[in-house]
């Protein structure tokens, strides 16, 4: 077969042209024009195989340290949120922890949101104070004055999501980065809210940022996977300690699949975006509706952050609503539906809700209060019609209320 050129160098190229590209090559055994699927646990070794580290994680040798189809993926991920290097985990959780275990140690302090995803919630309320000495403070992360506050001599992480789940308050980043990085502390910042291209945390400061691929990145609800994006050396470091010596990776076909999904992430993301403002606005019309936060609402209260952060690509495709005067109106509401799915999981193809109930579970302590007294519904905007959207929300409130 003739030599073929140099691929394109992927910084090159525009971020839709780098979702299609990189990351893929022909296969040279059978000149498939896709990354084939390699499913085996280990790579032919050089004859002298002295000079190999055996914990190497850039080349081909054991797939808990690389497999073919996690450093494809990786190269593009890496591309997508424009930093040096990725690692790819079994999770969104994996991810996380990869984070956390690798960059803290005991009497250390972490700075977390108080709106975050219930796992990051529980590593630090509970396991990594409780197991390993690691100190937490938990902030409302719109307030920068409180984050300056919460700074001790030990803290060594701060940990925001751009858009917090379930809540959607939003952190801004380059303000936050500016605080951590005159304490000597990195930021870490999960933004599977909202993923490239509509949001890059590495171009406003962030150290690192986490996606749960699972989500939007993979993007039809059929594979699970965790990443991390930033520089050489700090993916490096969650390489030696995280994936290696505690073995979160990802498998190669969830690689392959989420290589896959990735793919159309510039076509599916702008959809989502734009159906979730009609449903929106929708919402926020309909007085049934008794509180709704989405960041693109002007009565969002970090609706302006958002606007200046986001850059007019939109304000991502989850909503936090809730319905009626309280009772199990939240639930009734949700039987009702029709089409939207009621199921966790966010940044599928189809849309899901999620009904989260009105306890005092203390992950909840920080909800606003409607939320706390009538339940919260959380809203991942799916593909379909933005018009069947509407009306099935729209069919469920009148069989829950009755019609207006
Ligand atoms: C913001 C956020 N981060 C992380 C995760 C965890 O991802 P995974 O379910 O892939 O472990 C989730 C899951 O819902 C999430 O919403």
């Amino acid at each position: 077969m003739a030599e073929r050129p140099d691929r394109h160098e992927p910084s090159t190229l525009a971020f839709s042209t780098q979702a299609v590209h990189t990351g893929n090559t022909a296969d040279s055994g059978s000149g498939a024009i896709r990354t084939p699927i390699i499913m085996a646990n280990s790579y032919a070794l050089p004859d002298d195989p002295s000079e190999l580290s055996w914990s190497a994680t850039d080349t081909l040798l054991y797939t808990r340290n690389s497999g073919a189809n996690q450093l494809a993926l990786q190269e593009k991920l890496a591309a997508l949120d424009g930093g040096e290097e990725a690692v790819a985990l079994a999770s969104g959780v994996a991810a996380l922890h990869a984070v956390f275990f690798t960059f803290l140690r005991s009497g250390d302090h972490a700075i977390i949101s108080d709106v975050t995803y219930d796992a990051t919630y529980r590593l630090f309320a509970e396991l990594l104070p409780q197991r390993y000495g690691v100190e937490a403070t938990f902030v409302d992360v719109s307030d920068h004055a409180a984050i300056t506050a919460a700074i001790r001599p030990n803290t060594k992480l701060i940990h925001v999501e751009a858009v917090g789940n379930p809540t959607t308050k939003v952190a801004h980043v380059a303000a936050i980065a500016q605080i951590a990085h005159d304490a000597g502390a990195l930021l870490s910042v999960d933004s599977t809210f909202t993923p490239p291209p509509l949001y890059r945390p590495l171009d406003d400061g962030a150290d690192l940022v986490v996606h749960s691929l699972t989500k939007y990145i993979n993007g039809h609800g059929d594979a699970m996977g965790g990443a991390v994006i930033g520089s050489h050396d700090l993916i490096q470091a969650i390489k030696a300690d995280a994936m290696v010596d505690v073995g979160g990776v990802i498998s190669p076909f969830n690689a392959w699949l989420i290589q896959r999904g990735s793919v159309t992430l510039p076509l599916r993301l702008p959809r989502h975006v734009e159906t979730a403002a009609k449903v929106a606005e929708f919402l926020a019309a309909d007085p049934r509706i008794s509180f709704i936060l989405y960041p693109g609402l002007a009565s969002h209260p970090q609706h302006d952050v958002a606007t200046r952060q986001f850059g007019g690509r939109g304000y991502g495709a989850m909503i936090a609503f809730t319905v009626g005067a309280g009772g199990d109106a939240h639930l009734r509401f949700a039987q009702n539906l029709r089409l939207i799915t009621v199921a966790v999981s966010l940044g599928h193809d189809e849309s899901l809700l999620v009904p989260i109930a009105n306890t005092d579970r203390k992950t909840q302590a920080f909800y606003p209060d409607a939320f706390k007294e009538r339940g919260l519904l959380r809203f991942s905007v799916g593909l379909e019609d933005p018009d069947d959207i509407i009306a099935d929300l729209a069919a469920a409130l009148d069989a829950t209320f009755g019609d207006l």
